[in-house]
């Protein structure tokens, strides 16, 4: 048979990291090990079942069975525009400054090839979510990398950033709650962000993939909510989280007027819209009672807290994450973090990425997903305080 070459574009695009570790967990399971996956990010928690009756209803609604119209439906777009002004205090236009996305990551795949021409420059955060760099691949464009370091609590540092590189950049990422950090934003950081981007004319993108999931008391801001902010970018905001619908691909863009147009008129070309059944069953998450929301932030908290206790009383030095559902935690003895993952798997049979995964700032770190009970996140804490390195 003919090997047909992928593209040269294809080529370019960045390896896989944890594809080689997924494979790793996978030979555990097929000895029948029993692997605690603290890996990867896919909620755990179904649905809620609101959510699923609308989808059952509208999807035996024969008008859902035609072709959606282009750019969605209204009423999706309503719907985002009510949960940005009741949720945010927000103000948002449904008919010019909302785009429906086939979940938050197309939207941040497409935006780099919405505004930016080959060689121009994009401020990506490290440690970041990898579908980034797959964005800037697919645009042709340059990465310049903004350090996550602890000691700035994990937001970028405007002043060390070369005046040059700012004013060549067009585009910049940000991430709050941060994936894999656990970090959260403040209004001052933003507010520096507004400044920044107005100045040397970048784009904001603020990824809010984690916007539901704040703890201790504290709803984790929008960056909409800073005066300024719709002049300058967009916010990218996905129910894949906020209502455990990781499977159903919804998502949508708000913000500039102009970011918002580039990204309706990429996906004219790439797609008609989704479903309407699912366009209906998302509008009905958006504005039916957001108690479901409020018990899942409350259930990763409480993981939260049986983890990082359960860590801390083995004497591990960990920082307890604000929001996201992931805690990122400093790997001990100086070892590397893809060291200290292999230990764990292959010690403990227990998964978790390590952080040079997600950039050479995460090195020194590991990331812990929050989506295992809390009976099976008290058995990790258990299997590592058998590591030589904890035992007392
Ligand atoms: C930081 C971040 N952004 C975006 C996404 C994309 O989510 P989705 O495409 O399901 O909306 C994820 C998913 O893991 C994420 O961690």
């Amino acid at each position: 048979m003919k090997q047909f070459p992928p593209s040269n574009l294809l080529n370019s695009l960045p390896k896989q990291f944890f594809a080689s570790l997924v494979k790793k967990v996978d030979q555990y399971l097929e000895q029948g090990y029993d692997v605690i996956n603290l890996g990867q990010g896919n909620p755990d928690q179904p649905t809620p079942g609101h959510i699923v009756a609308k989808l059952q209803e509208a999807a035996a609604n024969p008008v859902n069975h035609k072709y959606s119209p282009f750019q969605g439906h209204k009423y999706l777009k309503q719907a985002a525009a009510e949960f940005y002004l009741r949720e945010y205090g927000v103000t948002i236009d449904p008919k010019k400054e909302v785009a429906i996305l086939f979940g938050g990551k197309a939207g941040l795949v497409e935006i780099p090839q919405c505004l930016l021409n080959p060689g121009d420059t994009i401020l990506v955060p490290d440690p970041g979510y990898p579908d980034y760099w797959s964005g800037v691949a697919l645009a042709q464009a340059e990465m310049a990398i903004m350090p996550l370091r602890e000691k700035n609590h994990f937001l970028p540092d405007y002043q060390e950033m070369s005046p040059e590189i700012l004013s060549k950049a067009k585009l910049m990422f940000l991430n709050y709650p941060n994936n894999p950090t656990g970090a959260t934003a403040t209004t001052e950081f933003f507010e520096d962000t507004v400044k920044l981007a107005s100045k040397n004319d970048i784009c904001v993108v603020h990824d809010f993939a984690y916007g539901a999931i704040g703890f201790d008391g504290k709803k984790p801001i929008s960056f909409l909510q800073v005066e300024g902010a719709k002049d300058v970018g967009i916010e990218i905001y996905t129910l894949s989280k906020s209502y455990n619908m990781a499977g159903w691909r919804v998502g949508f863009a708000v913000g500039n007027e102009s970011v918002i147009s580039a990204i309706e008129l990429l996906q004219d070309h790439l797609y008609v819209s989704l479903f309407g059944a699912v366009q209906e069953a998302a509008a009905e998450a958006l504005t039916a009672s957001q108690e479901c929301v409020k018990e899942l932030n409350q259930l990763y908290e409480r993981r939260r807290n049986v983890l990082i206790d359960g860590l801390r009383s083995l004497g591990w030095d960990v920082t307890a994450p604000k929001g996201s559902f992931f805690a990122w935690l400093k790997v001990p003895n100086g070892l590397t973090s893809e060291e200290f993952a292999n230990i764990l798997l292959e010690q403990v049979h227990i998964m978790v990425a390590p952080g040079i995964g997600f950039g050479q700032y995460g090195e020194g770190f590991v990331r812990v997903g929050l989506l295992s009970s809390e009976e099976r996140l008290r058995e990790a804490v258990r299997r590592i305080s058998c590591l030589e390195i904890f035992e007392k």
